[in-house]
């Protein structure tokens, strides 16, 4: 019998998966798949870039692709994870499903609302298929135990949510060559929140966005529209408040944090965390040294949200994050854009 010892589980019933994009975050998840998600088994990769299907055939020893076409030719292939470009999600996620395999897909699913309607039609007409969207901020800990609080009415009646996402200054300016394909800081960056926020007080009506924003260390992002620093503001017809502050601007390093005010108290996740368990005290000042990327703050929910898939579609259960909640964080992000781009307030 083939047996995977370190995951511990046989590799007939482990669920085989092909990844999409290597860049940034997919290598970091083709790693994980490959090694530390249990019942899951990485066997193929595509990318478009020569060097990346080396790197997969070489360091994980899996069958590479040039593109998702030939990738879903692949027998072997039963689940397919897509980290390409934000451009090409909605498009590359219905191929996914035509071709009758589980579908994740990196968030957000689509720059507009309105292609992922194909995506949620075709998902509704194969039940046996996952289609799960990577909004891994919901397995993190914090923000789960946060959604466990304002479920069981811990904190009363909800009032007002204050969400901060923060990226570290980066000199390579990454987020200005990425900024073409991203949707802009609202598509990309507050979406976590967005979806967050939805989830924490699920059941309640988005009214209206106003947004602001302002580009002060990457000038070459308003060429695509885009800013580095940016504020928003989400009313509720219950008459809640969310706000949303994003950056690409953070000298601390990356940060991500929400604070949940109800009428009998409020919690606050992610505030403040140190990458070293070390708080040091120094002449009468504190310091501790900020995360250096959303990586590090999120490895632990990413492998987390990668076993939620394995499980889902090994018990044949529908996805827990729902492809119509992720087209409804797209919409109002698109809101926020606009608001940010007319200087009006957007009704949805
Ligand atoms: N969950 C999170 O917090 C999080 C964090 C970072 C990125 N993301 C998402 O992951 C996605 C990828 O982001 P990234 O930072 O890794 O980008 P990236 O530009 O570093 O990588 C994109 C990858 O896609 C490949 N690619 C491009 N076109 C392709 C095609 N037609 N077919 C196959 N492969 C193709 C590229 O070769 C590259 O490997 C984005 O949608 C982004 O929003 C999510």
């Amino acid at each position: 019998v083939n047996v995977n010892t370190e995951k511990g589980i046989f590799m007939e019933t482990s669920l085989a998966i092909g990844i999409v994009g290597l860049g940034r975050l997919g290598r970091r998840h083709a790693e994980n798949l490959a090694t530390k998600v249990p019942g899951a088994r990485l066997v193929a990769a595509a990318s478009v870039v020569a060097e990346e299907r080396e790197w997969a055939k070489a360091r994980l020893g899996v069958s590479a692709y040039p593109d998702l076409e030939t990738l879903l030719k692949d027998p072997a292939v039963e689940a397919v994870w897509l980290v390409t470009p934000t451009s090409l999600h909605a498009g590359q996620a219905t191929e996914v499903l035509r071709a009758g395999k589980h579908l994740f897909c990196e968030k957000p699913l689509s720059l507009d609302a309105e292609p992922c309607d194909a995506v949620i039609d075709l998902a509704g007409r194969r039940p046996d298929l996952v289609a799960m969207v990577g909004f891994m901020r919901r397995f993190d800990t914090g923000y789960a135990e946060a959604k466990r609080i304002v479920a069981a009415n811990e904190l009363g009646k909800v009032f007002e949510i204050q969400c901060e996402s923060h990226d570290p200054i980066d000199p390579e300016g990454f987020f200005v060559r990425f900024a073409p394909t991203s949707g802009g800081i609202f598509l990309d960056c507050c979406i976590h929140d967005i979806d967050l926020v939805l989830w924490m007080l699920e059941g309640v009506r988005p009214l209206r966005v106003k947004a602001s924003g302002t580009c002060l260390l990457y000038p070459a992002l308003a060429e695509c529209g885009d800013v580095d620093t940016a504020a928003a503001l989400l009313e509720f017809d219950n008459g809640a408040l969310a706000t949303f502050h994003v950056s690409r601007t953070s000298h601390r390093g990356y940060e991500a944090s929400m604070a949940i005010h109800g009428e009998t108290g409020a919690v606050e996740v992610g505030r403040g965390l140190s990458n070293l368990p070390l708080r040091r005290e120094e002449g009468g000042g504190v310091r501790t040294q900020g995360q250096p990327d959303f990586f590090a703050r999120f490895q632990e929910a990413f492998l987390l949200e990668a076993g939620v898939f394995v499980e889902t579609v090994k018990a044949g259960r529908p996805s827990p994050l729902t492809l119509a909640s992720a087209r409804e964080a797209t919409r109002i992000a698109v809101a926020m854009r606009r608001a940010l781009q007319t200087g009006q307030t957007v009704e949805l």
